[in-house]
Parts: C-alpha cells; sequence; structure tokens
C-alpha cells in the first residue's frame, strides 16, 4: 500500500505515520526528517536547507525531488510506504506521478488531515521529541506517562524543533495555503483523495485512516 498523508504543519501527519508504519509496517518517509538529518550532518544539501526551513519555507523542488526518487527505492518500502511532507507543490505532484509510473508503483490513496489554521500553533509550540528515539510528544495532548521520562526508552534527554516557534509557524502555514493546498485538486481528478477530521483526537484519527485503507486496500 503507498499512500500519501497530507495537510498543513502540525495537522498530525508524522503522529498518524509512525502509527500506521508500526501497525502496518509500511515504512514512513518524511522528506522533513530527512532534511533534518542532512542539516545535523552539515552536508551540502543540509546546508543550502537549513536557513530556508528556519524561515519556514520550501525546499527547491530539486532537491526534494532527488533526494525522494532515492528513498521510495529502499527495501524497507517493499510492503509500501507513507508519503509524510512530500508532495508539498504542483511540481512535486507531477514528479511523484513520473517517478511511481517509472518504477511501476502506484499511489493508493492521498488522505487529507483537515485541521483549523488556529489550532495548529497550540500543537507546534507544544510539541517535543525524545532526543533518543524519536518518540514525538505534546504537553497538553501526549504528554509523557511520567513527567520527564520517554514512554519508549526511558530516556531523559528531549528536544524541540528549530523551526517550532510562532513566526516560523505562521510562514509556513502560508507556504502551505499558497504551494501545498492548490495539488488537491490533482488528487482530486485522480480519484485518490480522501478526508479526514484531523481536529478529532489522535485515537479518533488514527482510526479514520484504519477505516479508509480497509476501503482501499
Ligand atoms: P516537516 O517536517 O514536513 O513539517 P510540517 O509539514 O510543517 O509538519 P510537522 O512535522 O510540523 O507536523 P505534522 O503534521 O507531522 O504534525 P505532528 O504529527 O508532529 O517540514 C519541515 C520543513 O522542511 C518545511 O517547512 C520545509 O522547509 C521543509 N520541507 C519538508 N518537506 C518538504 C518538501 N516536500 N518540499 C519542500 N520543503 C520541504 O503533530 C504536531 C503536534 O500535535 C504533536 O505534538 C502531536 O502530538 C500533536 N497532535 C497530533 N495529532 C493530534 C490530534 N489529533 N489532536 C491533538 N494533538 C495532536
Amino acid at each position: 500500500m503507498n499512500l500519501i498523508l497530507l495537510g498543513p504543519p502540525g495537522a498530525g501527519k508524522g503522529t498518524q505515520a509512525k502509527r500506521l508504519q508500526d501497525n502496518h509496517g509500511i515504512a514512513q518517509i518524511s522528506t522533513g526528517d530527512m532534511l533534518r538529518a542532512e542539516v545535523a550532518a552539515g552536508t551540502p544539501v543540509g546546508k543550502e536547507a537549513k536557513a530556508v526551513m528556519e524561515a519556514g519555507q520550501l525546499v527547491s523542488d530539486d532537491i526534494i525531488v532527488r533526494m525522494l526518487s532515492s528513498r521510495v527505492s529502499q527495501p524497507d518500502c517493499a510492503k509500501g510506504f507513507i508519503l509524510d511532507g512530500f508532495p508539498r507543490t504542483v511540481p512535486q505532484a507531477q514528479a511523484l506521478d513520473r517517478m511511481l509510473a517509472d518504477k511501476k508503483l502506484t499511489l493508493d490513496v492521498v488522505i487529507e488531515l483537515k485541521v483549523d489554521d488556529s489550532a495548529l500553533i497550540e500543537r507546534i509550540a507544544g510539541r517535543f521529541t525524545c532526543a533518543k528515539c524519536g518518540e514525538g510528544y505534546h504537553d497538553s495532548f501526549k504528554p509523557t506517562a511520567k513527567a520527564g521520562v520517554c514512554d519508549a526508552c526511558g530516556s531523559t534527554d528531549f528536544t524541540r524543533r528549530a523551526d517550532d516557534n510562532r513566526e516560523t509557524v505562521v510562514a509556513r502555514l502560508d507556504a502551505y495555503h499558497r504551494q501545498t493546498a492548490p495539488i488537491l485538486p490533482h488528487y482530486a481528478a485522480q480519484g485518490t483523495l480522501r478526508s479526514v477530521d484531523g481536529m478529532a483526537d489522535i485515537d479518533v484519527v488514527a482510526a479514520q485512516i484504519d477505516a479508509i485503507l480497509t476501503q482501499v486496500g
């Protein structure tokens, strides 16, 4: 099963993609995580992407498409993949169509997480991640069971993303509405687009997604 999770920053794409990966064995491919790894490693791509990401803008289509093309061919994608944060522009969506056709792969479904803009700043401002295993949390919506200790690995070391501040979130939301939302008609025309209520509780969103996967699977 190959699917796209689409939605604005903080919509819950990463949260739901991780659950799908754990429960269905489908590989999560997050272009944001891939870029953050490049930034942390200080590669040429990372050096080019860092300032763009911290300003809440989109990294160039060229870099992203090259990065993704090799990723979907890796062995962990044999059972399928979840694209989290890609495509984000009409040229990226068109490049993905060509890439899938070249690799003789199909896109089963595109799931849009619909969330009110007003909820997103609170979601992003409260987000933190275990520095050791990458498990994601939220101060109010998904706190650790024991304060300051990761549920998954027991680490006490947590991080917050450099672009998770109010000013950058406003720019990221603007980029979503101007550059990413225009790809929705592309998938509606292909007949693959489905929507879920991303304002619901995390477990309820996951159940809505599972119901769609059962229908299309
Ligand atoms: P990226 O890393 O993709 O970030 P994003 O799209 O802005 O999305 P987020 O990771 O912020 O949010 P999410 O939807 O995954 O939400 P999450 O599940 O964490 O991209 C970062 C940057 O990289 C971009 O700005 C750009 O510069 C660059 N980039 C990446 N891909 C690119 C591309 N293709 N082209 C060009 N540039 C690219 O949830 C958020 C919080 O809310 C969490 O704390 C979570 O616990 C909580 N939460 C989740 N669901 C719920 C719920 N239902 N109810 C309550 N709380 C919830």
